[in-house]
């Protein structure tokens, strides 16, 4: 449908248990102040110096040997032998799972890590823990690479944003990167813990991440260890087949709808779009009509009550694969999925 397109409006309705449920739609002014509300947590998010302050027991880790301290950084402010270490970690790290992609990943890389919006968790090792052995562990390269400045050399390092993912705020972790001598020590999941509260602390709806599929053990990590789960916006959910998942966790009901649940993927609604305009004159509707903030795009479709509840869906085949599905997982919490059936 055409933005400029005038919109029908007219109320919703389920129905549950034989009755219907006229369901109140939210105003625009509803909607422009949530968008205005969003936009603001992510600004003030992005404009925040120093995420730590808030979380001062954050600041070291010490346990299995290992004693670290932990700063904050920026992206436009990363000195030269900052960037190199960045640089070389990841290659160390990524090169294997990325495989025959990491040439042209290594320059989006370079490039991602300067942003002025790009947010740092750097860990160093505590000065003072720093021994000899390690030292002399630490070859002429990764000497040159290590920032020894007031603290110990850099071990490792988180990259993060602030971002909308399908109107959802989100704390997008673009890296973790933790240098194998210290991998399996609990200082990935300590740094993933601090992630998930500075995105709470930051009103974001979810933390989110991408993860090569390649990389079995940080897919582990993940999945098993931290709990997260594969987005309905990862391309394996909408049938695409490409070498990466995309993750969250979620920290609301509206996030989760949006990136969690998949009742459908797209491409079977869109079967369900072309098939069912013969149903619609098989059935008795309720009809039931939703638009998007009164501006771009609406979606019918009718609730059928022939015994046992039934959703049919029609409409011009106008709508992107986000709104779809943002509607149908709205829509569905009226009735339970045994009720529902598509054609
Ligand atoms: C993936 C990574 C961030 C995990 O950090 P870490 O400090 O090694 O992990 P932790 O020690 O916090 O481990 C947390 C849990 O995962 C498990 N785990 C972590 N690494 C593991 C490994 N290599 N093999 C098996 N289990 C592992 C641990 O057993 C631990 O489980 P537990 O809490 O039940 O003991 C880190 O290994 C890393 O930087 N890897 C290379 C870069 C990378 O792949 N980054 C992720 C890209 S998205």
């Amino acid at each position: 449908m055409d933005s400029k397109t005038p919109q029908r409006r007219r109320p919703s309705s389920v129905i549950q248990n034989g009755t219907v449920i006229r369901e109140k739609k939210p105003k625009r002014s509803e909607v422009l102040a949530k968008k205005k509300a969003v936009e603001q947590s992510i600004k003030s998010a992005r404009a925040e110096k120093d995420h730590l302050a808030s979380f001062p027991e954050f600041r070291h880790f010490v346990n299995n040997g290992l004693s670290m301290c932990l700063k904050s950084g920026r992206g436009d402010t990363l000195s030269s032998p900052v960037k190199h270490y960045v640089q070389s970690l990841l290659k160390l790290n990524m090169e294997g799972p990325y495989g025959s992609e990491w040439l042209d990943e290594e320059k989006v890389k370079r490039r991602e890590m300067v942003a002025p919006e790009a947010h740092y968790i750097f860990v160093h090792e505590d000065a003072n823990s720093v021994g000899d052995e390690t030292r002399m562990m630490l070859n002429a390269e990764e000497a040159s690479t290590s920032c020894v400045e007031d603290s110990g050399p850099l071990v490792g390092f988180v990259h993060y944003r602030f971002v909308l993912e399908e109107d959802v705020p989100v704390l997008y972790v673009y890296e973790l990167q933790i240098e194998p001598r210290v991998q399996g020590k609990g200082l990935g999941k300590f740094l993933m813990q601090l992630i998930e509260l500075i995105a709470q602390k930051n009103c974001m709806g979810a933390v989110m991440l991408t993860v090569q599929k390649a990389n079995l053990l940080a897919l582990n990590f993940y999945l098993s260890k931290l709990r997260y789960i594969i987005s309905t916006i990862s391309p394996s959910k909408m049938g695409i087949e490409k070498s990466y998942e995309i993750l969250c966790k979620t920290f609301n009901d509206e996030a989760k709808t949006i990136l969690e649940v998949q009742l459908l993927s797209a491409r079977t609604i869109r079967l369900i779009l072309s098939d069912s305009l013969s149903l619609i004159s098989q059935n008795t509707l309720i009809d039931s009509h939703l638009d998007h903030s009164g501006l771009r795009q609406y979606i019918n479709f009718s609730f059928s009550d022939d015994g046992k509840q039934r959703l049919l869906i029609y409409g011009p085949l106008t709508y992107t694969d986000q709104f779809l599905r943002m509607h149908y997982h709205t829509r569905m919490e009226f009735l339970p999925d045994s009720a529902v059936e598509f054609c």
